[in-house]
């Protein structure tokens, strides 16, 4: 039985989807969350990118002691040098070091020869490895790279002292048949293949990212690299969660095994979903709503005769069960606590009384609390901002003009208020917000779902502001009440603008 490591980027690739940003206390819940879920190691950030970035880095560095952390650094001293500064202090740590090795990237982005480029690689994996016991190394667009000089740069980093070499399909071209072969070609070629993991990083453009991961599973790959709900640049990066659950459910096939703990997948990617802003299409593998839900009469007589006619994966697997019992005003401090404990939450004394009282607030509006509405009170807090929501008031006119009244807590202590008008109540509320905080933001996104069924459900809503800068910074706001999630997803949103002006970013990294 091979132990396949499994290795996420959604705080690195996946934060390089378009209008995904997470703040450090995101980025932290996020990690911890990748801990619980037995990631092996977590890719925490590019270190050199940003003080912002390292400082995310090297606070999760400090909290996360069952998963590797790993920064990544182009193939250059200093990038080596800050991820190391960032990650001295992790009870694991590694570096991923990339260059690009494609005959078009070669040429025209690094503007560097065949030989240019394997003295680097021998260079810098050789400096990183005088920093880090784990060096990983990335032969960037490796499927569109000259094989024969593809094993000429392996080659150069395991030389050099890389442990991990991480196989990128990074612009999603490749196929399972050609990826498969591949990885069978470096093993051949390679003489100590098997002394080095050998890893695998695929991206979703041609919509083959899992199956072309799976493919080098079965060629000799060791770990896996991926984004929870497949987040990342463009159309994305491999779904992890639909590996993970693909070899447990096919181990007949594939005979391997892995940390992850699957009855922890539906909590994780619906928090990656909050955080992001990137619901999950209902038709998705594994977590998706209709993953579970069976239509056809014909389907739903055979579930009920026997689960397995129709049935490969059960909900409960993955963490997907409906409680049936769930709390209402009546309910006790000692039923919530157990409960949430039940939900995986380890909260402080402190955290326990906030979240009671939040939920008794909510229990007083809302029938039924469920384990959706939980995991929302915990979420919904978590975003909150330095800057505080006090009073909202919206007057509405019928075919009028619509004005809102706002008043907010900033960090300081400082309270203010202004009214502002709008063609509707939610452009009044956005309008007076931009007033308070003085700000030039649009709004490109607006969505709003309910997070249970019925007429007293809670609110989720989504939006995203750009600024003048052309940046984008998603926001979450989650109430009973519409108008007031709308106000609170938009001070989230512009809160993250605004920290993202406070933290220089080196203008020299292009990160995204
Ligand atoms: O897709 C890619 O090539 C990457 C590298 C940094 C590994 O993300
Ligand atoms: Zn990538």
């Amino acid at each position: 039985m091979a132990y396949i490591q499994f290795f996420d980027t959604t705080l690195r690739d996946g934060e390089q989807t378009p209008g995904v940003n997470f703040n450090q206390q995101e980025k932290i819940q996020i990690a911890k969350q990748l801990e619980t879920y037995g990631i092996d190691v977590i890719e925490a950030g590019f270190p050199i990118a940003s003080d912002g970035d390292f400082h995310s880095v090297k606070e999760i560095a400090s909290v996360i002691k069952n998963a590797t952390v790993c920064g990544l650094a182009r193939s250059v001293e200093r990038d080596i040098d800050r991820a190391y500064e960032a990650l001295r202090d992790a009870a694991n740590a590694q570096v991923h070091v990339f260059l690009a090795t494609s005959d078009v990237h070669m040429k025209h982005k690094l503007k560097m020869s065949r030989a240019e480029v394997l003295q680097s690689i021998s260079h810098h994996v050789a400096h990183a490895r005088k920093l880090f016991p784990i060096v990983q190394f990335s032969p960037e667009d490796a499927t569109r790279t000259d094989p024969a000089f593809l094993v000429q740069a392996v080659q150069a980093a395991i030389d050099a002292g890389a442990t991990v070499i991480n196989i990128p399909d990074t612009v999603g071209f490749t196929n399972p048949t050609e990826f498969g072969a591949l990885f069978r070609y470096l093993r051949e070629n390679i003489p100590r293949f098997d002394e080095v993991i050998f890893s695998t990083h695929c991206h979703d453009d041609l919509g083959m990212s899992v199956a072309n991961a799976l493919s080098a599973i079965e060629n000799g790959a060791r770990r896996v690299e991926g984004t929870i709900n497949g987040i990342g640049e463009r159309a994305g990066n491999t779904a992890l969660e639909e590996v993970a659950v693909a070899l447990h459910i096919r181990n007949d096939y594939y005979k391997s095994e892995s940390g992850i703990i699957l009855n922890q997948t539906k909590k994780t990617s619906d928090l990656i979903s909050r955080l992001s802003g990137m619901p999950v299409p209902r038709n998705k593998a594994i977590i998706g709503g209709n993953a579970y839900a069976h239509e056809s009469g014909i389907h739903q007589d055979g579930v009920l005769k026997e689960p397995t006619t129709y049935e490969i994966i059960t909900p409960a697997l993955v963490g997907v069960e409906k409680n049936s019992l769930p709390l209402g005003k009546l309910s006790g401090r000692h039923a919530f606590v157990t409960r949430m404990e039940e939900l995986g939450y380890t909260l402080t004394d402190e955290e326990k009384n906030d979240a009671f009282k939040r939920f008794k607030h909510l229990a007083d509006v809302k029938k039924d609390v469920t384990e959706d509405d939980l995991h929302a009170l915990i979420l919904g807090q978590s975003s909150e901002q330095a800057v505080e929501l006090n009073h909202l008031q919206v007057q509405y006119v019928t075919g009028g003009v619509q004005g809102a009244i706002i008043r907010i807590h900033t960090e300081d202590g400082t309270v203010l208020e202004d009214a502002a008008t709008g063609a509707g109540s939610i452009e009044a509320i956005y309008n007076t917000i931009n007033r308070l905080l003085e700000q030039d933001v649009t709004l490109t996104d607006y969505r709003i779902q309910a997070i249970t069924a019925g007429h007293d459900a809670q609110a989720e809503v989504h939006v995203v502001v750009q600024d003048n800068q052309g940046e984008t910074y998603h926001g979450i706001g989650i109430d009973n009440d519409v108008l007031t999630a709308s106000a609170k997803s938009y001070l989230h949103a512009s809160a993250k603008a605004s920290a993202s002006k406070q933290q220089p970013t080196n203008e020299e990294v292009p990160v995204k």
